[in-house]
């Protein structure tokens, strides 16, 4: 998409983000999930969150006392976070998630490239930002030189439907009616480069934002080679964050990888 870059889809997301997104049901799940992962805060080291966003899973596990940094291309994102109680005091560095470092500890002086962490995590379809196969494939690169031997990744996609892999064209639809407000959204699918270009068409009497989005989505099989490629093998496969079983029917997945 012309004059889409890292920083696009927070920067016309983040006055809306927490309100569009405040139903999202597996927050819980999520946080007890790597909070089981990361084990005792004391002894659990590092965690970074590529694509921190407004800090919706960080902001608890760094009240869980987790040592818990991020990375966010999107200012405007970040402003939110660090408004928040708790917010200020997560590091977060700004910048493209392709390229992971540890953000320094609060106080310190940027990311450090020597920096490892015990576990890094990315949510909510946030790795499929990373819209060419040479960023997906750099980004698990530097996951994987960040990690501590034992370290693990983990992160949640969709799994995707018939309707991206079959290659429809084209797709416009209804999210939200209000009396005062219609969001619409219109997506183009292109199914040789397995990307999404959409946008969240936003009128009301305060006029029409445009909230775009561009990803490039990955079937599980071509994460898993991805990763491996990387130096990442994984060991745990489920449908959700609440551990449930992976099948064929399953519309998300949640995977940890480790080092290999
Ligand atoms: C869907 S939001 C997820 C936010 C948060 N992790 C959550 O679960 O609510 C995606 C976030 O990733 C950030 N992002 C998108 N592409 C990025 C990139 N290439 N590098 C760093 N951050 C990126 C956006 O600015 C946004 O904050």
């Amino acid at each position: 998409m012309e004059g889409y870059d890292a920083s696009t889809y927070g920067d016309r997301w983040a006055d809306v983000y927490d309100d569009w997104y405040a139903d999202l049901d597996d927050t819980e799940a999520c946080v007890r999930f790597l909070a089981t992962l990361a084990g005792e805060p004391a002894a659990a080291g590092t965690l970074v969150e590529l694509g921190i966003g407004t800090g919706r899973l960080a902001i608890p596990l760094h009240g869980l006392g987790y040592d818990v940094r991020g990375i966010d291309a999107s200012a405007a994102m970040v402003d939110q976070l660090h408004a928040k109680p708790g917010g200020a005091s997560i590091p977060v560095t700004l910048g493209d998630m392709a390229e992971v470092a540890v953000p320094a500890a609060a106080g310190g002086n940027g990311a450090d490239e020597g920096t490892r962490c015990a576990g890094v995590f990315v949510a909510y379809n946030t790795f499929f930002n990373l819209s060419t196969e040479a960023a997906q494939r750099r980004c698990l690169e530097r996951v994987a030189a960040v990690l501590e031997p034992n370290g693990w990744f983990a992160c949640a996609q969709f799994v995707p439907d018939e309707r991206v892999a079959s290659g429809r064209a084209s797709d416009v639809g209804v999210r939200s009616i209000t009396t005062d407000r219609v969001v619409l959204t219109a997506d183009r699918y292109d199914a040789s480069n397995q990307t999404i270009t959409g946008q969240y068409i936003d009128i009301s009497a305060a006029g029409i934002a445009l909230r775009p989005v561009h990803i490039r989505y990955l079937f599980p099989h071509q994460l898993d080679a991805l990763a491996s490629a990387a130096g990442l093998e994984r060991t745990e496969r489920y449908a959700d964050w609440a551990r449930t079983p992976y099948d064929d029917g399953a519309v998300m997945h949640v995977s940890v990888y480790r080092r290999a």
